[in-house]
């Protein structure tokens, strides 16, 4: 199997620019970026984990913990506790996913359990407060209001 360079390398390097910036994430550009980052980070846990790269995993999943979780002042800022609620989830999976990964032997089964309920709690967040398409870009849905900006 020849290998590709992993499209989050690319993330990880964006990612850590997010976060040298700021360790949290404020307004909707930056919120995009991390959320691009966030993307491309558990492609890579994803990419990593279809050939059972257990360890290989956790530099992904490190970032991607790490970026989502700086994303959650913004909501909070916002008066969004539900927002806030489902950031808190999403990283909580991300930590349940991470500790799946630790354990001596890895259960190739509770991996799988486990990133199904990280897409879960990704999507619970996007069905409600993401806008837009792939094509035409994502946005903060309009109808959130968002106070002062
Ligand atoms: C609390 C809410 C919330 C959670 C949790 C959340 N997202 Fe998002 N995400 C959003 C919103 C809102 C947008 C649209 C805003 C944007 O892209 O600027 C978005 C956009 C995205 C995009 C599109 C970025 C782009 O513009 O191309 C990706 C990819 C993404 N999220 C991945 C994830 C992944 C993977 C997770 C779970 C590990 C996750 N998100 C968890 C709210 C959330």
């Amino acid at each position: 199997m020849t290998r590709r360079p992993a499209g989050w390398t690319v993330a990880i390097v964006l990612g850590t620019g997010t976060l040298a910036a700021a360790q949290k994430v404020v307004g909707p550009e930056e919120f995009d970026r991390a959320m691009k980052t966030i993307g491309a980070a558990v492609e890579g846990v994803e990419e990593a984990l279809g050939s059972a790269s257990y360890v290989e995993a956790k530099t992904p999943l490190a970032l991607a913990r790490q970026v989502l979780a700086s994303t959650r002042p913004e909501w909070e800022t916002n008066g969004q506790p539900d927002a806030v609620r489902m950031n808190r989830e999403a990283v909580a999976a991300l930590d349940a996913l991470d500790k799946t990964l630790s354990a001596t032997t890895v259960d190739a089964a509770a991996v799988t359990a486990v990133l199904g309920s990280v897409t879960r709690a990704c999507d619970a967040c996007h069905a409600t407060y993401r806008e837009g398409d792939a094509q035409t870009g994502y946005r903060i849905r309009s109808t959130v209001s968002r106070s002062g900006r």
